[in-house]
């Protein structure tokens, strides 16, 4: 007991006071990652077989062999829907079946169809107006579309497949894998058995269109993915990276195998679908001016294009190439396969207020008051670990909250709500009623030898509940029944933290490779998938509650597909400058891998920021999709007014910023989870011919619509905006400012000064807007209020824009119930128009329009609906004018006419 007491404090201790890189192997301390790096250029061992090419409606398969060892292997090429082929590559008869990853995919991809062309040396399968070239030896996939070569699979010739094989290679001689860490390894204290020996895959990906490489969260890194000459490359592999440090390629909490290459001309992808610890070294090819005139004057293929090497330890080649050609086509492209974030509820993309802890009820009660009192917007407050009875997840801590349904039941009383936190790791106390129920029924993830396996946590010896055993997660599922789950309420949402998981004894602060986990898979083939399947786990959960409404997830593992039942944050940062830079660079990275849904501790995780970077930070949070202020035990209360009076003004100013912007958000959620675009973009998204924007990660655009540069340094008085080019450098948008409606018309950097309650942020000219702008104490209270458009008008005196409205809680919205609403400006002219049915009943009407970037100023408007005219009221609006009071419900189908 004493010693248990100990170790504890020495985790808890350790997670709180430094950062340690001797925890985490570089690549050279990692057998397969030193194998996979150590194979050479231009040599390729893979060659087809011939004659073993069989053609079907959507794909092919044919057998490629190891020249030198003679292993042979299965290929398998699919065309799918959208522009996509697959790539499979297995053992033809391998000693044990391969990891296959199953659950990342939303649903059985779409085939697509294929016309085979044989030639002597290669074939050629053609699909609509793309075009996969299969050469045989060496073994390379070129992919075109539209004639224009695209993704070069194994161009570098990296490929590894290593068959699995018997201790040590009977027959093996020539291929022998020599590498010390091949059969076992050690690293710092632990020992790694690996019973089935080196079973890596690698292969090379050239893009030979793209000027920039970007995507494969998550790291603390720029968007552009940098060159990994001479350093380690990107890692993925889920880990509790305690302080993790900026301007880094290891690995973080989640972790998302797509990479993606854009050039001037086109963009395209890969989606490397495995779910093993994965390493990925970038070429970014900095063109050289000799080798480009070379290629030039020899006509030949591109030798220097940007690559990428995906390394992974175990499972099998699983790749998807996206085609594009437009960013926003190979974004859709991705997401159509993984899926989307369904639509949260109104409230969750609210303002939230957590910290680790709020100590009992009556400190979540003060604190509930006190941003009513300053009349601060807020709609949710957390609760972490130390809510529980000695951190065994869905129970209360008798003392601290004897009471939670009447805490509960405070908050929502005034429309706010409660998200509490359950852990994945299990507290190993035999009067605890999970730990009794999994051990009994075999729910634990096992050790080699079939014991329940345990490592260390926040509770101290705890074990881990197998999320891969379909009867352990319906077993967890029903604990968020109302009946099992006392004291809380179905509208209490959940944060599953510490997921990928963390085991703070454990080899790199996880879970030991050789544990077993159900279907006797090795904790080496599913690491990365752990976290994906507590959060199914949960959603499942809550889905069992209360059907009809939405889950609220947070999650901080994630691989591929999580974003479907859970949102994201970038885990521990910290009160500095850097963090809160890289809080947009990581968001944006995550946007482009399918989680649209992403925020980061708003203040910083670790430390206590001073009241200008607490200002900045919830500056910058309030144009996050995901916003919540969060900070660590020990540091110092921050709550929007302990900072004094200037400071809380400014924090209040965001905040109701963010509120008045939240039915913009709410239509971006739709919109996301129909179109699966993200929301939050980079620049290159819409302006993919425009160089100078490809890297730029310190300002992102949300959707088409506005362009925001939050000032994340410290002490500036100005900062530089750049406002893209659509085409050359002399084509831009129009550009408004939100605060004043002062428009810019130039291209390229601007400087704007600001104060310290300047958020710089631009709607483009040729959208429009929806807003409200009566800012209540929580965003449940402004259901029924009225909105406000913002018409920006682009030079050809021409916007449009959506309203999306529904009950704001329910999956009522997938039956058709809710409004979608089309607007239209031109020629003087509103028309307001539905997309689809207007069926949901909402007292909300329109209570202002406000147009900017019009040439001359309207005497009067006039509404017509139903042919009936009614004159509207026209007022000077800043730089802009205001037609008040137009006072149509949004369930109503009209438009407005200028009068000059
Ligand atoms: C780690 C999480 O990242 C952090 O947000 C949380 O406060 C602590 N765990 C305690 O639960």
């Amino acid at each position: 007991m004493r010693l248990t007491i100990f170790l504890l404090i020495l985790c808890v201790f350790e997670y709180a006071v430094s950062v340690d890189h001797t925890k985490f192997k570089t690549c050279e301390q990692s057998s397969f990652c030193r194998r996979c790096r150590n194979v050479k250029p231009n040599n390729s061992k893979f060659a087809l077989l011939p004659g073993t090419l069989n053609i079907y409606a959507d794909s092919v398969t044919a057998e490629l062999q190891h020249k030198i060892n003679k292993h042979v292997f299965t290929l398998k090429i699919e065309a799918l829907e959208d522009n996509t082929f697959r790539l499979l590559v297995d053992e033809k008869t391998p000693l044990k079946s391969r990891y296959r990853v199953t659950d990342a995919l939303k649903s059985a991809p779409k085939p697509g169809s294929i016309k085979v062309q044989e030639g002597d040396a290669e074939f050629t399968i053609t699909s609509g107006a793309n075009k996969a070239v299969v050469i045989s030896d060496p073994f390379r996939i070129d992919f075109y579309q539209n004639d224009v070569l695209t993704v070069s699979v194994n161009a570098k010739g990296l490929m590894t497949f290593e068959h699995l094989r018997t201790k040590p290679a009977a027959n093996d001689a020539a291929d022998e894998i020599t590498d010390y860490g091949a059969w076992e390894e050690k690293f710092n204290a632990h020992h790694d058995s690996k019973p089935y020996g080196p079973e890596a895959v690698a292969l090379d990906f050239s893009f030979p269109e793209a000027d920039v490489l970007f995507g494969i969260p998550e790291h603390a890194d720029t968007f552009a993915l940098k060159s990994t000459a001479g350093t380690d490359p990107y890692r993925l592999y889920n880990t509790d990276v305690f302080e993790y440090i900026l301007d880094s390629k290891m690995a973080l909490y989640g972790s998302v195998p797509v990479l993606y290459g854009h050039g001037t001309q086109r963009t395209a992808a890969v989606y490397w679908q495995n779910a093993a610890e994965t390493w990925v070294d970038i070429d970014t090819a900095e063109k050289n001016v000799v080798s480009s005139i070379v290629n030039f004057v020899s006509g030949s293929r591109k030798t220097d294009a940007p690559a990428a090497h995906f390394m992974s330890e175990s499972g099998i080649i699983d790749v998807f190439v996206l085609l594009g050609p437009s960013p926003l086509d190979t974004f859709k492209q991705y997401t159509s396969l993984t899926g989307t974030a369904p639509l949260p509820q109104m409230w969750t993309i609210a303002y939230h207020q957590s910290r680790w802890n709020y100590n009992n009820e009556l400190d979540v009660a003060y604190v509930s008051r006190k941003f009513d009192e300053y009349d601060i917007p807020m709609d949710t407050m957390w609760m972490d670990i130390e809510h529980t009875d000695g951190k065994r997840y869905f129970t209360w801590d008798q003392y601290k909250f004897p009471n939670p349904l009447g805490m509960i039941k405070n908050l929502t009383a005034v429309g706010r709500h409660l998200v509490v936190i359950v852990d994945p790791h299990v507290k190993r106390d035999n009067h605890y009623f999970f730990h009794h129920d999994c051990t009994e029924r075999g729910y634990y993830v096992k050790t080699r030898d079939g014991n329940d396996y345990e490592g260390w946590c926040w509770p101290g010896a705890a074990s881990y509940t197998d999320f891969f055993n379909p009867e352990a997660r319906a077993y967890y599922a029903s604990q968020y029944l109302p009946a099992n789950y006392k004291a809380t309420t179905t509208d209490v949402m959940i944060w599953n933290d510490m997921n990928e998981p963390s085991v703070f004894n454990g080899p790199e602060v996880t879970m030991s490779k050789d544990v077993i986990h159900y279907g006797n898979w090795e904790h080496r083939d599913v690491h990365n998938l752990y976290g994906h399947m507590h959060a199914l786990s949960t959603f499942e959960g809550l889905m069992g509650r209360d059907p009809n409404q939405r889950p609220f997830i947070l999650t901080r593992s994630h691989f591929a597909g999580t974003q479907r039942y859970a949102l994201i944050w970038t885990g521990d940062n910290m009160a500095d400058w850097g963090h809160l830079q890289h809080s947009i660079k990581m968001c944006l990275t995550e946007a482009v891998a399918g989680f649209s849904f992403c925020g980061a501790d708003v203040g910083g995780f670790f430390g206590n920021p001073n009241a200008e970077l607490f200002e900045r930070w919830y500056q910058t949070g309030a144009f996050l999709p995901f916003f919540r202020g969060h900070a660590h035990l020990e540091t110092k209360r921050r709550e929007p007014w302990v900072y004094g009076e200037k400071t809380r003004l400014i924090v209040r100013e965001a905040l109701r910023k963010r509120y008045s912007y939240l039915p913009l958000w709410y239509t971006m959620f739709y919109e996301h989870e129909v179109t699966g675009e993200p929301i939050m973009r980079p620049l290159l998204t819409h302006y993919p011919k425009d160089k100078e924007a490809f890297a730029i990660d310190n300002e992102f655009l949300l959707q088409d619509r506005l362009l925001v540069r939050p000032v994340i340094e410290q002490g500036v008085k100005k900062v530089n905006v750049y406002f893209p080019a659509i085409d050359d450098k002399s084509n831009g948008d129009v550009w408004y400012n939100i605060d004043t409606l002062k428009r810019f018309t130039n291209v390229g950097y601007e400087s704007i000064p600001v104060e310290s309650d300047t958020i710089p942020v631009f709607q483009r000219g040729g959208t429009i807007i929806p807003k409200k702008e009566r800012i209540r104490r929580a965003s449940t209270l402004m259901k029924n209020d009225p909105y406000t458009l913002v018409i920006c008008l682009n030079r050809e005196g021409k916007a449009e824009g959506t309203l999306y409205v529904d009950d704001e809680k329910s999956f009522d919205y997938r039956n058709g119930i809710h409004n979608y609403i089309k607007f239209n400006f031109e020629n003087n002219k509103l028309d307001v128009n539905p997309i689809g049915k207007l069926k949901y009943k909402t007292p909300a009407w329109i209570e202002r329009i406000v147009i900017a970037g019009l040439e001359r100023v309207p005497k009067s408007a006039t509404l017509i609906i139903d042919g009936v005219s009614q004159e509207l009221e026209v007022l000077p609006h800043g730089e802009a004018i205001a037609i008040r009071k137009p006072g149509t419900s949004v369930q109503q189908i009209y438009n407005i006419r200028l009068n000059y």
